[in-house]
């Protein structure tokens, strides 16, 4: 069976741009692949977390994962800082990364932006998510476009360590879905939809109230002109919309075009606005469900023993190649 490995950071609510281009795309995998699926709580330390929060945070993730459908039964859940493997790896992989690689990454320039002080660990991020990603032997990646470049640091470091030290890691391919990796901020369709957005009309998260679900859409932008058209460079907010009202309600883009021929953006952002809601709702009651069971931190224990057991493999084969 081949093997998937994915995580997201447990900072502060999770989006409907995450849902869509990454946990709902888990759920398609779970059947037909080996899955492991981490909550990076290592990785959301590289800006400032509230240590009263950061373990709060990533046990509501968790329960996330499993409301949206995964099964703890079928897929490894698990937090990254229970398995000691990534931190070490990455310190290998390190060595074999050079400054210029990490010199390009955009997620890099565009966090560090304006910022008076920046973490080293911000600056080698790729190098940890290459570690996560090699200790697992992984096939596939699925992502949402924004890691596009991460997951070529992630190749390019493999294949260079395979050539120095031997054939030790998998060279993993990323799954970033044609239509939907990337969902675009409401406030600003030239953006992507990102946790770090402080303005939140900018998206949706999957625990908004219907409240805050409807303004959210009815502030969203779009044109000046009033036809539901998917054209993404001249209509980029509209398209947008489409392309959630898609994936959540099933409707094909141009079966969308033809029901609001003629009714403009009201009519439309009003069905968006239901759509998002009734496909919310069972994922809120379940997250409720499941974070009030006590069995969060059960599945997670359980993940962890299985993510030690097959990184420690992998980390064992990187060392001795590399003559520890
Ligand atoms: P964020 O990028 O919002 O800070 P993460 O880094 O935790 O969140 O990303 C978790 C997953 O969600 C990654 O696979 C990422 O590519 C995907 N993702 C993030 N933002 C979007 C978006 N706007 N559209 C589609 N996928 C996204
Ligand atoms: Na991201």
């Amino acid at each position: 069976m081949k093997r998937v490995f994915s995580g997201v950071q447990p900072t502060s609510q999770i989006h409907i741009g995450n849902y869509i281009g990454a946990i709902k795309r888990f759920v398609d995998l779970q059947d037909d692949m080996d899955c492991f699926f981490c909550i990076v709580d290592l990785h959301s330390i590289t800006v400032p977390q509230d240590p009263k929060k950061l373990y709060e945070n990533s046990l509501q993730l968790a329960a996330l994962y499993m409301a949206v459908g995964l099964d703890p039964n079928k897929v490894t859940l698990f937090l990254q800082s229970h398995v000691p493997a990534h931190s070490e790896l990455a310190w290998l992989l390190q060595c074999n990364t050079y400054m210029g690689e990490l010199n390009r990454m955009t997620q890099f320039k565009e966090k560090s932006k304006g910022k008076d002080t920046v973490t080293t660990g911000l600056y080698t991020y790729p190098v940890l998510m290459a570690a996560d990603i090699l200790l697992y032997g992984t096939d596939y990646v699925p992502v949402g476009n924004d890691q596009k470049q991460h997951l070529e640091i992630c190749r390019d470091v493999a294949l260079r360590f395979n050539k120095k030290f031997g054939e030790t890691f998998v060279i993993p391919d990323p799954l970033i879905s044609k239509f939907g990796a990337r969902i675009m901020a409401l406030d600003d369709p030239t953006k992507k939809m990102s946790k770090s957005n402080e303005n939140k009309h900018s998206k949706i998260n999957l625990l908004d109230t219907p409240s805050k679900i409807k303004k959210s859409i009815m502030k969203a932008i779009t044109d000046s002109d009033s036809e539901v058209r998917y054209d993404v460079e001249n209509k980029p907010g509209v398209s947008n919309l489409m392309t959630i009202y898609n994936i959540l309600g099933g409707l094909s883009l141009e079966d969308i075009e033809n029901k609001y021929a003629g009714l403009g953006y009201g009519a439309f952002k009003k069905d968006l606005v239901e759509i998002v809601v009734l496909s919310l709702e069972p994922i809120q009651k379940k997250y409720e469900e499941i974070l009030n069971s006590g069995e969060v931190e059960k599945v997670l224990k359980k993940g962890a023993e299985k993510a030690n057991e097959v990184s420690n493999e992998f980390l064992e084969k990187a060392k001795i190649n590399m003559g520890f």
